[in-house]
């Protein structure tokens, strides 16, 4: 028998899922046979053409708004999600929300430090106190936080990204040993500049430079993201914990 991929019977809350990363890691969950509640902050109309596409599929699917940066939003829609779908076994933490353009340390506004602060760490900390104790209870749960390779870059005007991203991975590593014994894995997927729906689309970038410095010489893809998301999700990954996955060419490597 080939070695399968399969999410039957798990139910992912993934947050971000109506961007442009998200919405290719709800089609790849679905397509491994999970059901995905999909939570968006202002994009409606995307979650719900999500929603449709992932029922087509022959799963269950749901959309539930949030501001990840608060823990009485994502308990409320922990409330929703439980009502409606049941109780996630599966987190993908995925939202962000951008601040452009980057600036120096000494320009950029302490209100975009307290903004990341919110949508990187208070999220990680409020899904975490909403989803994993029925992973507890149940003695098997995923949870996925998606990072970035600027955790490790640090290169200029990156600082508030960076800290906010720091800031997550502080709490993740953390949270991998303190639910381990409950058979709960905590994992970070890293992605470089990826190439997703924006730039098919056209949006013009000045990407060369960024593509010279890259061992695999090319900018990766939204699908080759979620690939490992699906890849931490399932049993396929049942002995992995506490781990910074880059899937950047090779962008950054963390040495041991
Ligand atoms: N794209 C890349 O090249 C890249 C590279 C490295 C890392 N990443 C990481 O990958 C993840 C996804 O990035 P992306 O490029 O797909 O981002 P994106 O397209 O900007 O999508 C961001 C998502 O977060 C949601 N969001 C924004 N602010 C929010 C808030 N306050 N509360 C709740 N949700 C909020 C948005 O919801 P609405 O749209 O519904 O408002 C959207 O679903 C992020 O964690 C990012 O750091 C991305």
């Amino acid at each position: 028998m080939a070695l399968s991929l399969d999410l039957s019977g798990h139910l992912v809350i993934l947050t971000g899922a109506s961007g442009e990363l998200g919405r290719v890691m709800a089609r790849t969950l679905a397509k491994a046979g999970a059901d995905v509640a999909l939570h968006y902050h202002a994009n409606v109309a995307k979650a719900r053409e999500l929603e449709a596409e992932l029922k087509d599929l022959g799963v269950r699917a749901g959309v539930f708004q949030a501001d990840v940066g608060s823990l009485g939003s994502i308990l409320a829609m922990k409330d929703a999600v439980n009502a409606t779908l049941g109780e996630p076994d599966i987190v993908v933490a995925n939202a962000v929300s951008q601040i452009f353009p980057w600036e120096t340390v000494l320009n950029e506004a302490i209100a975009d430090y307290e903004d990341q602060f919110r949508t990187c760490v208070v999220q990680n900390v409020a899904l975490a106190k909403a989803f994993v104790p029925a992973m507890q209870k149940k003695k098997w749960g995923r949870y996925i936080g998606i990072n970035t390779e600027v955790t490790m870059q640090l290169a200029v005007t990156q600082s508030a990204y960076a800290a906010g991203k720091r800031g997550m991975d502080g709490v993740l590593k953390v949270l991998a040993q303190e639910v381990g014994p409950d058979q709960i894995t905590v994992n970070e997927v890293a992605p470089g500049w990826t190439v997703s729906d924006k730039y098919r689309a056209g949006e013009k970038v000045d990407d060369a430079g960024y593509i010279a410095n890259i061992p695999l010489r090319r900018r990766g893809t939204d699908q080759e993201v979620a690939n490992v998301v699906a890849f931490l999700a399932s049993d396929l990954a049942s002995y992995i914990t506490g781990a910074y996955v880059p899937v950047c060419g090779g962008n950054v490597m963390p040495r041991v």
